[in-house]
């Protein structure tokens, strides 16, 4: 089992599949060798150096590696202001949505927005990402105009969702309330020059945050754009940073593949993908880490699907898909690599409740049983099942989801990203892909200076229906 490498870890454990020469690890051909990773072990050092030295140098798209040391008395200001609303709606998508769900689904309880004030002692928290009307309207019928607080985050200042989301909701509240006291329930997060939202806050006069140039959006999430909504829904937003901060310090202390996991990670992502696996599937045990993997989703997909290269990211939940994926993942294609999530055992727990009938006496097995040891051991037997297949699993384990934690892994996974970037030679920090679907849609949309991208899409469009069958 990868367990075998284990060392303790205050933040977090990761525990990886490396081929030993100990006979108990036979037949386990999803691990790889340290002759297979060792020749990365250079390009990696080079690559930790440029990320560094970069950051320091404030190069584009490596400002999240001193997000850690950022001030943020202005975000914490604003968001005890924000706090004292009835509900916050946020409207962002990509980048300026997916860690505010990260986070809140990790640090918050279930069901935050069903929970009565008193015990929420927070805003209720809407989001709107799509473009979808029925989304919006409903967000609407739910809020009290007068007791909201919208936040608008593009780091752009200027994509087509968001923008209309946003029209949509500022219509409706200056209609309801008027510009003036419309713009007092606004706030703006947006770079400092680029964009429409800039000079708008300025403008409307509302309350705006910084989102720094130098970080990207799928990078953004330890900047104002999530850490704003964080702190007013009572999430530590020092805490979160801390961690990020301590996981940046230990990483930088240790300078080989045997010590650094984002190193080994890094290059065990291109051994294996260089092998055939081209998917990499992140499977937390945890409900609150759901939207975690998500996030993750963007930011390897968008950060190294380039030139051809690049593994899809594929979201699952334990233990729900052990009941929907695990007979693809153990019996099918050996075209993955997996990473599990798990917890130690939470405060909260339930003991399986014993009862009388006789009908049940079958499940005898599971009286008095823990449901968090339940949760562990599927997690535990899902390794052992893909193991036994032969399919690489990385274990990563998790003292406590808490906002230190969660910083620290936010914060390790934009590392191997980065890493696993430089590796396959592709610049992380880029999204050509997602800006030309951006200027399509502009030109469809019939914005000035996009017309030639009108003129591509639509005629693209007609190669893709040559063949129409209409039942
Ligand atoms: O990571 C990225 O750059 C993208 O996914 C963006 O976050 C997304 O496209 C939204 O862009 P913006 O924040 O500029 O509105």
């Amino acid at each position: 089992m990868p367990e075998k490498r284990n060392s303790a870890s205050d933040l977090f454990t990761i525990s990886f599949g490396m081929a030993v020469s100990d006979p108990s690890s036979a037949g386990m051909s999803g691990a790889a060798e340290w002759t297979d990773v060792a020749p990365f072990e250079e390009i990696l050092r080079a690559g930790s150096l440029r990320l560094s030295e970069g950051a320091s140098r404030g190069e584009e798209g490596l400002g999240w590696k001193t997000l850690p040391w950022k001030n943020i008395d202005p975000v914490e200001e604003t968001a005890r202001w924000l706090s004292e609303f009835g509900s916050i709606v946020q409207i962002g998508i990509g980048g300026s949505a997916l860690g505010n769900q990260m986070l809140h689904g990790a640090l918050l309880p279930p069901y935050w927005n069903e929970l009565p004030r008193s015990k929420r002692d927070a805003p209720r928290f809407f989001l709107s990402d799509n473009v979808d009307p029925r989304d919006n309207h409903g967000v609407w019928n739910l809020i009290e105009a007068e007791k909201t607080a919208f936040v608008v985050i593009s780091k752009s200042g200027s994509t087509a969702e968001t923008m209309a989301n946003f029209l949509f909701f500022w219509d409706r509240l200056k209609v309801e309330l008027g510009p003036k006291r419309a713009a007092e329930r606004v706030v703006v997060i947006t770079d400092e020059k680029q964009g429409a939202l800039r000079p708008f806050a300025e403008e409307i006069g509302c309350r705006s945050l910084v989102l720094p140039s130098d970080v990207g959006g799928r990078f953004s999430v330890l900047s104002p754009v999530g850490l704003l909504s964080a702190s007013a829904l009572g999430i530590s937003a020092p805490k979160l940073l801390q961690g990020a901060a301590e996981l940046e310090e230990k990483l930088s202390s240790r300078t080989t593949l045997q010590t650094n996991p984002a190193w080994l990670l890094a290059a065990l992502s291109v051994v294996h993908y260089r092998k055939g696996r081209n998917m990499t599937v992140m499977m937390p045990y945890e409900d609150a880490l759901d939207r975690f993997s998500e996030w993750y989703a963007q930011l390897w997909g968008e950060s190294l699907g380039k030139n051809g290269s690049g593994s899809t990211p594929v979201k699952a939940l334990g233990a729900i898909d052990q009941h929907s994926q695990i007979q693809l993942y153990t019996d099918g294609p050996d075209d993955k690599l997996f990473t599990v999530i798990s917890t130690s055992d939470g405060e909260e727990d339930i003991i399986i409740p014993e009862t009388e009938e006789k009908s049940l006496m079958g499940l005898s097995y599971l009286f008095g049983q823990s449901m968090n040891s339940l949760r562990r051991y599927e997690a535990l037997s899902t390794m052992a099942a893909l193991a036994k297949t032969g399919k690489p699993v990385i274990s990563l384990k998790l003292p406590e989801i808490d906002p230190r934690r969660l910083g620290a892994l936010i914060q390790f996974y934009e590392n191997v990203t980065a890493l696993t970037g430089y590796i396959l030679d592709v610049n992380p920090f880029d999204q050509p892909g997602v800006e030309q679907g951006k200027n399509y849609t502009y030109g469809l949309m019939g914005r000035p200076n996009y017309s030639s991208q009108a003129l591509e899409v639509t005629e693209l469009a007609e190669e893709l229906s040559l063949q129409q069958i209409t039942l």
